[in-house]
Parts: C-alpha cells; sequence; structure tokens
C-alpha cells in the first residue's frame, strides 16, 4: 500500500492555495469531511471538550466537533476559509491565524486537532510547541497526514501518470511526514496512530477531476506548464473514465491519525485559562 498524495503543495504557499480554492474546498465530494467523522469517532471527545482546531479549513473537523457539543476554537491562515467557515457556522470561534503564532492563552484547551496540515506548514516542531502551551496537562491531541489505502490496484494506472507528470513539474512538493518524531521534541508523551480509510464511491469522471482540483491536488497541476496540465488532464480524465465504465470510481484514500497527549504532570504547565472571545 502505498501513501497517497491528497496534498501536494509547498508549506509556504499552502495558505494562498487554499484561499483560491475555499469556495470548493470539501464541496464536490465530503471527503475530508468523511475522515473527520472518523477521527472523532476514535477520539470521542465528551459535550463540553474545549478543542482547538488548526487549519480548519471549511470545518470538517470543527464542525462535526461542535455537532458533538464541544466547544470548538478554529483558526485557518486562509482568509476566505475563514470567513466561509464563521459564516455556516455561527457556533465555532473561527479565527484567522498561523498556526506558527497561536494568539489564545496558555492551558486552555483539553484537545487540538489538525487535519492534512501539519506536513503543509513551513515549521511543524513550532506550530506542536505553541499547541503543547495552549494545551492543558493530560489534554490531547491527534494531527491526520495522507496514508496508505488499500484499493486492489484500482488506483494504479492513475498514480503512475501523476507520478510521470509530477516528475515534470517545476519544484518537487515539499512534505514531511516526520510527525511522530515533532510530536516527542514538543514535549508529547503517548504517541501512537491508527490508520484511517474512505472508499467514496464517485458519481461521474469529471466529478473526480473537480474534487481532484478542489483540494490540495490543484498545486500539483498548477505546478506543470499548461501544455503538461492540459494533457495531464486529458490523460487523466480518460482514466477515469476507464475506471468508470469497469466497476465504477471508488476514491480509496488512506490518512494516519497521530495521537499524543501532554504530560499530566507537564512542568511547564501549572495554570488552567479559559478561552475569552477575542483573545
Ligand atoms: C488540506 S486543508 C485541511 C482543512 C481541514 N483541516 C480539513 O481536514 O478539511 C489545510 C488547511 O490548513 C490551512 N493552513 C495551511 N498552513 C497554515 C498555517 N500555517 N496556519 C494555519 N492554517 C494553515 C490551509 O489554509 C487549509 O485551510
Amino acid at each position: 500500500m502505498r501513501r497517497r498524495a491528497i496534498v501536494v503543495v509547498m508549506a509556504d504557499t499552502a495558505p494562498a492555495l487554499f484561499d483560491r480554492l475555499a469556495d470548493r474546498y470539501d464541496q464536490v465530494i465530503p471527503f475530508f469531511a468523511a475522515f473527520a467523522g472518523q477521527l472523532l469517532d476514535v477520539l470521542g471527545p465528551d459535550p463540553g471538550t474545549r478543542l482547538l482546531d488548526i487549519g480548519s479549513g471549511r470545518g470538517a473537523i470543527a464542525a462535526a466537533a461542535a455537532a458533538r457539543g464541544c466547544a470548538v476554537t478554529a483558526v485557518d491562515a486562509a482568509p476566505r476559509m475563514v470567513s466561509l467557515l464563521a459564516a455556516a457556522h455561527p457556533e465555532i470561534d473561527v479565527r484567522l491565524m498561523d498556526a506558527h503564532r497561536l494568539d489564545l492563552p496558555g492551558a486552555c484547551y483539553d484537545l487540538a486537532t489538525g487535519g492534512f496540515v501539519i506536513h503543509l506548514v513551513a515549521e511543524p516542531l513550532r506550530v506542536l510547541a505553541g499547541l503543547r502551551r495552549v494545551l492543558r496537562p493530560g489534554a490531547s491531541v491527534a494531527l491526520t497526514v495522507p496514508g496508505p489505502c488499500e484499493d486492489n490496484g484500482r488506483w494504479n494506472a492513475w498514480e503512475t501518470l501523476a507520478g510521470q507528470f509530477a516528475s515534470r513539474a517545476g519544484r518537487p512538493p515539499r512534505r514531511d511526514y516526520r510527525v511522530a518524531a515533532y510530536l516527542r521534541a514538543a514535549g508529547f508523551a503517548d504517541i501512537r496512530t491508527v490508520n484511517l480509510a474512505v472508499h467514496l464511491p464517485v458519481a461521474s469522471p469529471q466529478t473526480c477531476w473537480d474534487f481532484h482540483m478542489s483540494h490540495g491536488f490543484a498545486a500539483g497541476v498548477e505546478a506543470l506548464d499548461p501544455a503538461d496540465a492540459a494533457e495531464f488532464q486529458r490523460l487523466a480524465l480518460a482514466e477515469l473514465t476507464r475506471m468508470h465504465e469497469s466497476g465504477g470510481i471508488v476514491l480509496d484514500r488512506g490518512a494516519v491519525a497521530y495521537l499524543a497527549a501532554v504530560p499530566a504532570n507537564d512542568p511547564h504547565r501549572t495554570q488552567h485559562a479559559q478561552p475569552t472571545a477575542g483573545t
């Protein structure tokens, strides 16, 4: 099983990319919402859990957590993501904020989540150190990144095609999956992983293409020169059509959730604060 390139973006351009994608992000197929539901099933937060979601996007995790009764703060560095999420979910405290510089009080959250974001940021250790600061002793963190998925070879030809064109792009995408090492370095304990997977039927080849162009995959296409991008789209749609006509397209994708905890006797944490609006 291979790790699928769900998101292929340069860390420093991530918020700008997602700002442009925000209107269609997770709207073609509720893909990230599906992973968020699975993550919350694993975490099982109690109603009233004070949850901070970083890189919240359209609110896959944040909205689902709020629906489960959590008191959610959601931060994202893309202004359009923030305005769409705030408009759709007034029950969530949504902030425009860089995860590297959390302007939030210390030791006031019970749980921090980040769906498909930690591998994109420029300085993962800095982000995790910030999360540890705002989490209370004994609190948990859960971060997902793209991961392996069993697909019985259904996506082999697509992967080969995408790999061929990716090698033509000017700059190779930066992806940093050393999440466990960063968690350890930031002082988190009880680090473990859980594999997640979705197998979502897709109605048509065009829908599947539109899905791919609605998230970080679009950055890889945009990194091609226009002729290569057009050629890739043509060949990708041909492969999706082949899949559609030979049993139907099923979006098989995996993720790894990294779970960890702030040590209960954290010497850095002596006081508990409450998150307040506007702080
Ligand atoms: C792949 S999307 C994931 C969105 C959401 N967590 C989900 O699961 O659907 C990554 C999100 O992280 C945000 N992001 C990237 N770098 C960030 C940073 N340094 N600080 C805050 N948000 C960031 C992007 O704007 C984007 O909304």
